[in-house]
């Protein structure tokens, strides 16, 4: 873990970081820590091995990536304290769990370049190679916890506004909280909450975005961005554009105003859908989104089904 405390390759990367593309010599380093070149080449050859793009050569380290390192010292000083950025981790859900139980602040993000054990929603397996966005949101927002979809909403929401105001591309919203691109899958959402009696003592939000990986997930129907734009994206961007969007989205909670403007985002009502739940299979039309976020679907057989949570898949016919 990196934060306030930052170690020897953390400074070395926020060194190599600020040399904007110019290669650091090892002297440099090696004086400005205080410890030999060797050390120095062993921390280097460490991040090499965990994915960081360093290249060597005679006259010192160049960091190729430094636009995308997700390090908190590459995000505005305001907000350095609240990331936690880790290389590899099982999933970022448990990390943040255990760091909201330790006190961290509201909106906290736990980040990992690569999850080993990355979750999706209903149980299934969320695939979570190098090059993708994985993070997990803390918040401590002082709500009864019969409001805390609103927050699920509002983050797909404040994603897909993100997305599009900086990608220009045509990205929607599939109930509940999936982001599509072109129809395909583009990120997924999971959220955990722990209570205290009506209230809600920490609401973690993790968002799965494909950027620059090779999706792979158990529904066939992925797309990265790099995969659409033909080159790579910023992740730190990306991060830092939602981060803006939704503090500002949540500044205040008015459920019917959030759901009317996610409903503005969405592909999936008037669509052709099959829900699951744990327990069943509904196929039908999506009518509508009510106030508390649950679908309202006409199904097969005519009847009005309220279904408060699920995965909806868009059919065709
Ligand atoms: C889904 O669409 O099923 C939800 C996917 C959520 C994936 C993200 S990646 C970051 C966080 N860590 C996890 O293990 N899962 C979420």
């Amino acid at each position: 873990m990196v934060n306030e405390n930052m170690n020897i390759k953390t400074q070395i990367l926020d060194i190599l970081s600020k040399s904007q593309g110019k290669t650091v010599s090892g002297v440099k380093l090696s004086s400005n820590l205080n410890i030999s070149r060797v050390a120095i080449w062993k921390h280097i050859k460490a991040l090499k091995e965990n994915g960081v793009a360093i290249t060597s050569s005679s006259k010192g380290y160049l960091l190729c990536d430094h636009e995308d390192l997700l390090y908190p010292f590459c995000f505005d000083k305001a907000i350095q304290d609240r990331i936690f950025h880790f290389h590899e981790v099982e999933t970022t859900m448990d990390k943040a769990r255990s760091l909201a139980k330790s006190g961290v602040k509201h909106l906290s993000i736990v980040v990992a370049e690569h999850q080993t054990k990355g979750r999706g929603r209903l149980n299934r397996k969320w695939f979570s190679s190098k090059g993708g966005l994985w993070f997990t949101l803390i918040l401590k927002p002082d709500v009864p916890a019969a409001l805390s979809y609103i927050y699920n909403f509002a983050a797909s929401l404040s994603l897909a506004k993100s997305l599009k105001k900086s990608l220009n591309l045509d990205i929607s919203v599939k109930w509940p909280n999936d982001l599509l691109l072109n129809g395909y899958k583009l990120a997924g959402l999971l959220s955990e909450m722990e209570t205290q009696g009506d209230m809600v003592c920490f609401l973690n939000i993790g968002i799965g975005i494909n950027v620059n990986n090779e999706p792979k997930t158990d529904e066939p129907k992925s797309v990265s961005l790099k995969e659409i734009l033909k080159k790579n994206v910023s992740r730190k961007s990306i991060l830092t554009n939602f981060l803006n969007e939704f503090e500002q989205q949540i500044q205040t909670i008015e459920p019917k105003k959030i759901i009317n403007q996610w409903k503005q985002q969405t592909s999936t009502i008037g669509c052709k859908v099959r829900i699951e739940t744990y327990s069943d299979i509904y196929t039908g039309l999506a009518m509508d989104v009510d106030e508390t976020g649950a679908l309202l679907l006409k199904t097969d057989d005519g009847v009005d089904k309220k279904i408060i949570y699920g995965d909806c898949f868009h059919t065709k016919e």
